[in-house]
């Protein structure tokens, strides 16, 4: 279950209803897949070849075949970040900018944890969605944001796209953006 803090009120949000209804007004899209899918030999592995993302893929078939016929998805792969990921604080600290995209940016987490910053509607403010194993969200077309890893510094996710091109980020200066 995902937990939300929002940087400029220092509220954090927790409860399943609250959760859902705060990122629903923001325009996020959230919703839960059931990890029991996965296989037992890839739970908590963040090292992937191929064929083990290939049987991620399978394991979550219905669930990411669902998500793209309601929401118009038609490219999904799986990225894995660990601490054994090559360059991983400089990918970090690349990852770190706040960006748009010309599509919404999906993000199934399937192992591991990892946090959107996201730049909440109106006075809302950015605020930081921490994700674990089962959470899914899509954060929509031209919403300011970014991604990150947690403390323990590893994650396997699925990511789904309409365009292959929709991966493209674009930089989004914003003075209101608050460094924590
Ligand atoms: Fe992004």
């Amino acid at each position: 279950m995902a937990t939300i803090h929002v940087r400029n009120s220092g509220e954090t949000i927790q409860k399943e209803r609250e959760v859902q209804s705060f990122l629903e007004s923001n325009g996020v899209f959230y919703t839960h897949w059931n990890t029991e899918k996965l296989p037992a030999e890839l739970r908590n592995q963040f090292q992937l070849d191929d064929g083990d993302k290939a049987a991620i893929l399978e394991a979550f078939a219905e669930d990411i075949q669902h998500l793209a016929n309601t929401r118009g998805y038609r490219w999904w792969d799986v990225i894995s970040l660990s601490e054994s990921t090559p360059d991983l604080p400089s990918l970090l600290q690349k990852f770190e900018q706040v960006h748009t995209h010309a599509e919404d940016e999906v993000r199934a987490i399937v192992s591991g944890s990892g946090v959107f910053i996201i730049k909440g509607k109106g006075e809302v403010g950015y605020f930081d969605v921490f994700l674990k194993a089962g959470d899914v969200i899509s954060v929509p077309e031209g919403n300011p944001h970014f991604f990150t890893l947690t403390e323990e510094k590893k994650v396997v996710a699925v990511r789904l796209f309409v365009e292959e091109s929709g991966w493209i980020a674009t930089p989004f200066e914003d003075p209101s953006f608050i460094r924590n």
